[in-house]
């Protein structure tokens, strides 16, 4: 059985709203709890782990850490609580749009790979990306039809995510996603096609659209 891990323990300085994201109350529910919802309905899942802002108090029906002081850390200490589960989904509570159907699709992945360390939810990119000087000239532009933008959830052969995360504390503060630990070590990360739908909540403006969405997906009666 797989173990889920949700990264809950960010400040949310840029939502500006005076207290943790993962608090911040959104269609009802504060905002970590729409992600252990859809967590609960994987048939494959059978323990859940968050790792939360410290003091702040544990969701119902989860094992509740404190978080580290970076992303990487946080998943670190979660891991450490976690039972026996295997492969080990990541996800991060900014992104209250997860569905089950999109967490069972990256297990699935991951599962039909012998040789796959891991698997992670991404969108093909839209826009066009250019690298840009801090004089703020553009240096580069980047060919757009390789570029993904990487979101989670994102699943793990347990033993792979372990040694991933076995780094000093300074180099894990720099990573921003735990499959980019996986392929500094060699490992073969997987990409499965989701929706720009899961989106990650950073700004107002984004708690905004998370909103509408979930009363789209809850119909005109709520
Ligand atoms: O830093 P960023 O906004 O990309 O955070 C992504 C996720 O990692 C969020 O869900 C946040 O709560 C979590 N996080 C954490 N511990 C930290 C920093 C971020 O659990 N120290």
């Amino acid at each position: 059985m797989a173990v889920a891990l949700i990264v809950a323990a960010g400040s949310g300085e840029r939502l500006g709203a005076g207290r943790p994201k993962a608090l911040i109350e959104l269609a009802g529910r504060p905002l970590v709890q729409w992600s252990i919802d859809a967590l609960r309905e994987v048939p494959g899942i059978d323990q859940i782990v968050v790792a939360m802002p410290p003091r702040a108090p544990a969701p119902a029906g989860v094992i509740a850490v404190d978080g580290g002081d970076s992303r990487s850390e946080s998943v670190r200490r979660a891991l450490a609580a976690a039972g026996e589960g295997d492969p080990v989904v990541v996800h991060d509570a900014a992104r209250p749009l997860l569905t089950g159907e999109l967490v069972e699709r990256v297990i699935a992945a991951l599962e039909g790979d012998d040789r796959a360390d891991a698997a992670i939810a991404a969108a093909p990119v839209t826009d066009t990306v250019k690298r840009v000087d801090p004089a703020g000239a553009v240096t580069e532009t980047l060919d757009r039809s390789e570029l993904w933008a990487v979101q989670t959830p994102q699943a793990f052969r347990r033993v792979a995510l372990e040694r991933a995360l076995d780094l000093p504390a300074a180099e894990l503060a720099r990573a921003t996603d735990d499959a980019g630990l996986i392929e500094r070590a060699g490992g073969k990360v997987l990409v499965v096609r989701s929706s720009e739908e899961n989106l990650k909540v950073t700004i107002p403006f984004d708690l905004r659209v998370a909103e509408l969405l979930l009363a789209m997906r809850r119909g005109p009666r709520g």
